[in-house]
């Protein structure tokens, strides 16, 4: 079936014969795999009479052999899936068995994408990027302190090399354009935090979906503020690029040394905001963060630090 929709992704016209052919099928069993293509991926195909099928719209679809050459010269591997309930999740999974290595795990659906505080992440078909990396970490979480900072600036620097100039950072690490999030980030944890461990860093980025009523907060993709089809196979490449190098930065020099850089790309530094835990709300001013990532608020006249993944931030109406 991945082969017919390989054939289809460009979104022009293919005539049920061509298909037929390529695949070493007859046309109605092209016909009938048009139909699960359909009902099992959700993808919409039109038919002409006289010119073919063609999708509603073209796809850009994960290519392995691309993917996985690039991945290789990071020392990374990469498991790609059409469909999966979550790449955290199956990163998650996967680390049962130690790494020797980060593994990437990337996905063209999520039936049961996670976001923080236990939202749901919406991941329809081949629109987005589900992107999950794995670390294998031998001296503890200790040693990358701000991972999950650095990987939003990585998903920024991304963005902003493909013309969405104004991205911007909102504490912890969501990615948001024009104060709509754009991208999210779900860092996980599994065995021991002091020691032996693997960290599972998981971005999903918005790119080529134009529409979705799933989503219950302001949203834009790519395509919606660039008007141009994104290739995701490119964008997947030039976030790993990135992550690598942020990693590196991370390692050998601490966050502190990107913590200035963090600072003059969050888009609500200096703001009046809302912290919510749980049903406790603590308004004050951003000041910043620290050389760990955590917040820094003034809270009443006086500065104060919050850490935590269930913490989340809200701009105050009057800033
Ligand atoms: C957020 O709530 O902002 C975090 C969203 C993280 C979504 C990504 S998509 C790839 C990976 N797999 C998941 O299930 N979640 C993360």
């Amino acid at each position: 079936m991945s082969k017919l929709l390989n054939l289809l992704q460009d979104g022009r016209f293919h005539s049920g014969q061509d298909l037929g052919h390529a695949l070493g099928v007859s046309r109605s069993a092209v016909w009938k795999q048009l139909q699960l293509l359909e009902a099992d991926l959700g993808v919409t195909v039109h038919k002409v009479r006289g010119r073919g099928y063609r999708l509603a719209a073209p796809l850009s679809l994960l290519d392995p052999g691309r993917l996985s050459v690039a991945v290789a010269k990071l020392g990374w591997a990469v498991e790609i899936h059409q469909v999966i309930d979550s790449t955290n999740a199956q990163a998650l999974r996967t680390v049962a068995i130690p790494l020797s290595r980060p593994l990437l795990i990337l996905a063209e659906r999520q039936d049961a994408g996670r976001g923080r505080r236990g939202r749901t992440w919406v991941s329809p078909y081949a629109a987005n990027l589900y992107y999950s990396l794995a670390v294998p970490l031998q001296g503890g979480i200790k040693r990358l302190d701000g991972l999950s900072l650095v990987a939003g600036m990585a998903v920024v620097e991304c963005l902003r090399a493909q013309g969405l100039s104004d991205a911007m950072l909102k504490w912890p690490n969501d990615v948001l354009v024009q104060g709509r999030k754009i991208a999210g980030i779900l860092l996980e944890l599994v065995g021991d935090p002091a020691d032996q461990c693997h960290v599972v860093l998981g971005i999903g980025i918005n790119v080529n979906m134009k529409e979705s009523e799933a989503i219950d907060q302001q949203w834009t993709s790519m395509y919606l503020q660039t008007h141009n089809s994104v290739d995701r196979n490119a964008l997947a490449i030039a976030l790993s690029e990135s992550l690598a190098s942020f990693i590196h930065t991370l390692e050998t020099n601490g966050f502190a040394t990107l913590r200035a850089q963090w600072e003059a790309q969050h888009a609500w530094q200096g703001k009046s905001v809302h912290l919510i835990s749980g049903t406790q709300t603590i308004t004050g001013k951003v000041l910043g963060i620290t050389d760990q990532g955590s917040l820094r608020l003034e809270v009443d006249g006086r500065p104060e630090v919050f850490s935590g993944g269930e913490l989340s931030l809200r701009l105050r109406d009057d800033s």
